[in-house]
Order: structure tokens, then C-alpha cells, then sequence
């Protein structure tokens, strides 16, 4: 006859493995699961220092939403050392899918590793790490940053051919080490060292905010004698270097050429108004494609290491086309 402490035990052995699985202990799979049943999306968003980064924020938020994933958001204020604590949060809290879109590049492979033996799967999410293992990260989405500087760089070269002056560039860097940065400032220098009239005569980061865009175009503006083109990596340092060249009597676009990347709205305004020349798009909305693939990587789907975002360019006459329709 079976005794009735046995039975306990059995049955209370039964209901601890039942409420283990149900809230996902270490069992192997890959992550909790919400209690409803939702995936559980750890998201570690840069900061929102920029019109790009408000809209890719709300693409992520809104596609998480009509997906039914549950999104545990956080925002590290342009720190790594945020999004390294966010990151531990998540795996203590075993959410189902990691994704984040790095400050910078370097510096990743502990807290990525501490992320693969808790068995989670980590998406990167616009921009990218320099670990060298690349088992760390199930897939990467987002642009291409050297082909977007090679853009900006083509349109340059286009518009001043059969011309033989030298052409004074000034640059207003993104973020220091973040791939965006560094990436845009390389694509763009490769192609115009081709032709020695390009001069990068200045080149400091503008950190991809308007205040600083603006700050650092007065600093050029006093500095540099003669400046022929501004190469801005981002649209929001372009549209504060707008303003200082206002400040400084000149006429942006026709004074001093303007060359930026991102195609938010205010920034295609500015474009349709003649104040900046040429944009080459880079797109925030990535967030249809984020949860498609965190739901792929939890159901344990093989995906793409690399999923690259289609992107184009615009001139004037192009974002008047389509301003109209412009979403962010
Ligand atoms: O990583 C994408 C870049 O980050 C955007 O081009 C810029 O505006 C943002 O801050």
C-alpha cells in the first residue's frame, strides 16, 4: 500500500516541476515564455538622442504590440554600461529573447556570453558588435553602414565633377565607436580619396544630437576659412549645423553643401527646401522584422545571420514627392 507521505511527496514533486515549466525554469528551452503564454522580448534600446531613434523606438513598441509579444523596454541613455546592466536584468528576469542595439561596438563578448550559457538568444538590432565569435548573436538586422557613407560619398563626387578646385569637406561624426560612426566616416573616405580635390579639413563628433551639430558647425565656422560641404552622419546634426550657418549669414545648401543620412521627416523637409542637398535613407523601421524573427530564433527556426534593411536616397525634388507620405 502506498503511504500517504509518499503520495505527498509525489504530488508536491508534480506540482513544483508543473510550476517550474510553466514560468520557465533552467529546462533547457530557451527562455520563460509571459505567463499568457506571449514571448518575452528584453529589448535594450541606444538612447534617444536623435528624430531616427524616437521612430525606430516606436516601430519596435507598436510592432511588438500587434505581434502580441511582450516587450520589457529599456532605455540606457547612450551608456554601454547600461545595456550591459539591462541585459543582466534580462536574464535574471529569463525573458525568451534578448535584442539590443548596441552604443558601440566593442566590448560585448562577456555579457553575450553570459546570455548563450543562460541559453537565451540574442538578436542585434541595427547596429552591429566587433566580437569575434559570432556564435554569440543568433542574427544581425539593419543597414549597412559603409554602403550608406559610399552613397554619400558618390553624390559628392557626381556633383563636383569636371571640376578641378579643391573642395573643402567638413564632417560631423555620430557617437564615438558606435558602428554607425565609424562605418559612415569609412564608406564616405573611400570613395572620394579616389580624386585628391576632396579635403576632409575637419572632422569631429557632433554625437548625433542637433545641440551638438550646432555646437561643433559654430566651432568650424570659426575655425575654417573656407568650407564648400558639410557631410553629417546623421539628419539631426545636419539640421543643428543648419542653424549655425543661418546664425553665421550664410545659405546652407547653396553656400555650403549639405550631405546627411537617415531621411527622418525633418530632415526631408530641410531637403525639400533646398537646406540640405542629398540624403541617403537609413531606416528605423525595424520592428516588423525584429519580432518576426524572435518569434523564428524562440521556436528555434534557423535565421540569416545577416538581415540587411532595403534602403534609397533622396534629392530635393525626390522628398518633395514624397513628404506627403513621410511616417517619421
Ligand atoms: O544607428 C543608427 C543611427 O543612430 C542613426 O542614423 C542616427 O540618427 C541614430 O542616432
Amino acid at each position: 500500500m502506498v503511504s500517504k507521505r509518499w503520495t505527498a511527496a509525489v504530488l508536491s514533486g508534480l506540482l513544483i516541476t508543473a510550476t517550474l515549466s510553466g514560468c520557465g525554469g533552467d529546462d533547457g528551452d530557451s527562455g520563460s515564455g509571459g505567463g499568457d503564454g506571449k514571448l518575452v522580448l528584453g529589448f535594450s534600446q541606444v538612447g534617444a538622442e536623435s528624430g531616427w531613434r524616437t521612430a525606430n523606438t516606436k516601430s519596435i513598441q507598436e510592432s511588438a504590440a500587434s505581434a502580441g509579444v511582450e516587450l520589457k523596454f529599456s532605455d540606457a541613455q547612450g551608456k554601454q554600461e547600461n545595456q550591459i546592466k539591462a541585459i543582466r536584468n534580462f536574464i535574471t528576469q529569463r525573458v525568451d529573447v534578448i535584442a539590443f542595439s548596441p552604443v558601440v561596438e566593442s566590448g560585448w563578448d562577456t555579457v553575450l556570453k553570459e546570455a548563450k550559457d543562460a541559453n537565451i538568444p540574442v538578436i542585434l538590432t541595427d547596429r552591429a558588435v566587433d566580437s569575434q565569435d559570432t556564435s554569440l548573436y543568433k542574427t544581425f538586422i539593419g543597414s549597412d553602414f559603409v554602403l550608406e557613407g559610399k552613397k554619400a560619398g558618390e553624390w559628392l563626387v557626381k556633383d563636383y565633377e569636371g571640376k578641378t578646385d579643391p573642395v573643402n569637406i567638413v564632417e560631423l561624426q555620430g557617437t564615438p565607436g558606435a558602428a554607425p560612426a565609424n562605418d559612415r566616416k569609412a564608406g564616405f573616405a573611400d570613395v572620394i580619396k579616389a580624386d585628391p580635390k576632396f579635403k576632409v579639413v575637419a572632422s569631429q563628433t557632433g554625437q548625433f544630437t542637433r545641440t551638438d551639430g550646432k555646437q561643433v558647425m559654430e566651432t568650424f565656422l570659426k575655425a575654417q576659412p573656407k568650407i564648400d560641404v558639410l557631410y553629417a552622419h546623421n539628419d539631426d546634426m545636419g539640421l543643428g549645423a543648419i542653424e549655425a550657418i543661418e546664425a553665421a549669414g550664410k545659405k546652407p545648401g547653396t553656400d555650403i553643401k549639405i550631405i546627411t543620412v537617415d531621411a527622418v521627416k525633418d530632415g526631408m523637409t530641410a531637403l525639400s527646401e533646398g537646406k540640405i542637398n542629398y540624403i541617403v535613407e537609413c531606416s528605423p523601421l525595424l520592428g516588423p522584422q525584429l519580432m518576426d524573427l524572435a518569434k523564428k530564433v524562440k521556436a528555434g527556426e534557423t535565421v540569416p545571420q545577416r538581415v540587411l534593411t532595403e534602403e534609397t536616397t533622396f534629392t530635393p525634388e525626390q522628398a518633395k514627392a514624397v513628404l506627403a507620405e513621410r511616417k517619421y
